[in-house]
């Protein structure tokens, strides 16, 4: 695993957007794996921002999502698919026709995870795959004591996690108890994994990630297990390394 400590989160975004662009420039049609929170807009500002500018020519980029609340009515604004078309497909210019995730409004949830992952797997797979990370470790909506192994299927989220994420709600009510998630055996197919951590809400999760054990209890530690993983942290972050 390969640690980065840059200055801030702008920093982090600039470095994490130029090898996107990177492989972008290798692979016109790469599949990229997005995550949401706020951690990843800096990345998505900077990308854009390269598009923009000429410097690369993200037109024939595929996005993938990799999680995705369970219930949200169609086009609801907080729903990861709306929020992944906000601020990622739009800016860059793609079409939806661009864009793979799983269906959090399926009346057959465990169907809808399965097609998922068949999906990615038609795709050809995810070639560089955007992690956030929650402060209790998780990755997408992997919560503690998720199976490393496991595939896209629908997990409960925790107090905490509903709490963290009441911010884009009106209360901690409207958060959704059930998620889709790609799985943590699913993610460690991408063959790129980038996690990006910023501010020091971070920096104990980003610690027993990086120098802590491989252990369900902090599912992000299973990027320790993966040949090309590389964890972006800004000092505040990292200030428990
Ligand atoms: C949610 C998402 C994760 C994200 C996490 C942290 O739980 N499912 O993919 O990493 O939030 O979000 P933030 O970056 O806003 O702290």
């Amino acid at each position: 695993m390969e640690v980065v400590i840059v200055q801030d989160a702008t920093a982090g975004g600039e470095l994490i957007a130029e090898t996107i662009a990177a492989l972008l420039r290798r692979k016109r049609d790469a599949l990229l794996g997005v995550a949401t929170g706020s951690t990843p807009l800096p990345i998505y500002q900077a990308l854009t921002g390269l598009v923009k500018s000429g410097a690369v020519d993200a037109s024939g980029a595929r996005i993938a999502q990799l999680d995705e609340y369970v219930g949200l009515p169609q086009g609801h604004p907080e729903s990861y698919r709306s929020v992944v078309l906000r601020e990622v497909v739009a800016p860059l210019g793609l079409s939806e026709e661009s864009f793979l995730g799983p269906d959090g409004t399926a009346e057959d949830v465990a169907a809808a995870c399965e097609a998922y992952d068949r999906a990615l797997a038609e795709a050809g797979g995810v070639d560089l795959q955007l992690l956030g990370i929650g402060t209790d470790g998780h990755i997408g909506f992997n919560e503690p004591c998720s199976s490393l192994a496991s595939r896209t299927r629908i997990k409960t989220l925790t107090r905490q996690t509903r709490e963290d994420n009441a911010r884009f709600f009106d209360s901690i009510d409207d958060v959704p108890h059930h998620v889709i998630t790609q799985g943590i055996g699913t993610i460690l197919e991408a063959r790129h994994l980038i996690l990006l951590a910023t501010g020091e809400g971070k920096a104990e999760a980003v610690a027993q990630t990086v120098e802590g054990p491989v252990a369900a209890l902090v599912p992000a530690s299973a990027l320790q297990l993966h040949p090309h993983a590389t964890v972006v942290v800004d000092e505040a972050a990292a200030s428990k390394l």
